[in-house]
């Protein structure tokens, strides 16, 4: 068989039955992303998408949907028997499709989510300058517990003996301080002369891909361990409870990138933010904002407390006040929202523009320096320049079948209180009077009242009451 270079093969087909979770465990999110996302994008750094292998297996069609767009290869593993038989899979798949054995294989967990592409190579470099057949990268985390354990042969040498699963462990071994990532770098044919050698003799009944190291030993080959930088890096996931420590991590490492960049963060462990969320310098972030998925914030920026953004773009010099609700929607510079505005999908806030107290906006172009401050609803509207919504003023999109369009033109005045029944027009510089129900187009320069004239009679209340008394 042909032999090329490296090759990255990532576990991710097991159920994760400690989730107790219907979601397979690999798509379960931290940082906004799924674990297995994370996993390959750091892979993708290292090699190129057609020498990773993503064996699946649980739920796998689900799975592959999710990280398809990746390009990685996958390998099916259709019952799960262990990470040794995982492995299995991937030796059957490159004899099946004729695929050369890449001389090293990375063999990464899909539900160890934070590694580093300067780790990965840092470890194939280390295997390739100990000569190594296997080498593990390992961490001494301060609770070892649910780990298996890695044995060297002497403190101060990096060959190891062993690799012991929590469950095995001798009571003497119980302290054993450091632990097995998941993480190793092998050398491919000594691996797939090991994987039909495992046994399930073991306490789960599983093909353990960890034995394979004691066998290598056995065998007189080099068995490595290095130690990983930071110990968050190499952590599992396999509870919630574990995974949102390391979204409190992942999310707090995004807040001191951004910091590093010149964005005020109050508080940022109260801050839920996604890792790709980018935002310029003297942006001032509150506490307890959310900013998620491909949020942009401009320079000199501010979104106050309790603002949620998401998917949105925002310009510089923009105030979100406290409370907002941004969804797929952009905003221009100086303009101001809130508090409590809510902008659906496709809201296009122009520059200078202000959506108020308690206004909702759904597919709506509101142009430079208008003003939409107080309870309004505006959906399917191109609004233009200038223009003044009163409050309460709303358009009536929706007849109950499609939704129509309603057209305001530059410097309109809409009166408090008005409804715009859509498909309507209003011109250039028009007037809308307040209370107005519009369902005809108002031309360019007009007044237009849509309310029944008002009926005043003098001494009603008085007469009344004499009435009454009577
Ligand atoms: C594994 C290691 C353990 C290590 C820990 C680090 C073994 C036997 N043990 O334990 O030494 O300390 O990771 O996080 O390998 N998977 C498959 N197919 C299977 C079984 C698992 O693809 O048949 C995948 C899982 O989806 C997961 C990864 O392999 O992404 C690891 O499996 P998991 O069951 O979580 O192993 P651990 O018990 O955590
Ligand atoms: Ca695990």
């Amino acid at each position: 068989m042909e032999e090329t270079g490296f090759a990255i093969a990532i576990m991710a087909a097991g159920k994760g039955t400690r989730l107790k979770s219907k979601r397979p465990k690999v798509l379960h999110e931290i940082g906004g992303q799924a674990l297995l996302l994370h996993v390959i994008a750091a892979a993708r750094k290292v090699v190129p998408a057609d020498r990773i292998y993503c064996i699946v297996g649980h739920e796998a069609d689900r799975v592959k949907a999710a990280v398809e767009p990746t390009g990685v290869r996958f390998v099916m593993q259709e019952e799960q028997r262990g990470t040794g038989h995982a492995l299995r899979m991937v030796k059957a798949y490159f004899a099946i499709t004729g695929t050369a054995v890449p001389k090293h294989l990375l063999v990464l967990s899909g539900d160890v989510p934070l590694i580093r592409p300067e780790t990965i190579t840092a470890i194939c470099d280390l295997h390739l300058a100990e000569h190594a057949a296997m080498t593990i990268l390992t961490a001494v985390p301060t609770d070892p517990t649910g780990y298996g354990r890695v044995l060297r042969l002497r403190d101060d040498g990096p060959e190891v003996t062993a690799i012991v699963e929590q469950k095995s462990l001798q009571p003497e071994q119980l302290s054993a301080p450091e632990i097995n990532s998941g993480i190793y770098c092998f050398e491919t044919q000594q691996l797939f002369n090991k994987l039909d050698l495992l046994s399930t003799d073991n306490a789960h009944g599983e093909y353990y891909l960890t034995d394979v190291a004691a066998m290598l030993v056995a065998d007189g080959k080099r068995v490595v361990a290095v130690k990983a930088d930071s110990v968050d890096e190499v952590l599992g996931a396999n509870t919630i409870a574990e995974m949102m420590h390391l979204d409190a991590a992942m999310r707090l490492a995004t807040a001191r990138r951004l910091m590093a960049q010149g964005v005020t963060i109050f508080r940022p462990e109260t801050c839920v933010i996604d890792a790709q969320v980018t935002i310029g310098a003297d942006t001032v972030i509150e506490p307890y904002v959310q900013l998620l998925g491909t949020t942009h914030i401009g320079s000199e920026s501010r979104v106050r407390s309790y603002s949620v953004v998401q998917n949105t773009i925002l310009g510089d010099r923009v105030l979100v006040r406290n409370g907002c609700i941004l969804d797929s929607a952009e905003v221009s510079n100086d303009a101001v929202l809130g508090p409590y505005a809510h902008l659906r999908p496709e809201s296009r806030i122009g520059e200078g523009a202000h959506v108020g107290n308690f206004v909702e906006t759904k597919k709506v172009t509101l142009g430079k320096g208008s003003k939409a401050n107080h309870l309004n609803y505006l959906g399917d509207a191109i609004i233009g320049d200038g223009v003044n919504i009163g409050a309460g003023a709303i358009t009536c999109n929706y007849d109950g079948i499609n939704k129509h369009l309603t057209t305001i033109g530059d410097g309109v005045f809409i009166g408090s209180d008005s409804t715009l029944v859509a498909p309507v027009t209003i011109q250039t510089g028009s007037y809308v009077a307040a209370g107005s129900c519009i369902t005809e187009d108002v031309p360019a320069g007009a007044l237009a009242l849509g309310r029944s004239r008002q009926v005043t009679k003098p001494g009603w209340a008085d007469a009344k009451s004499a009435a009454r008394k009577e």
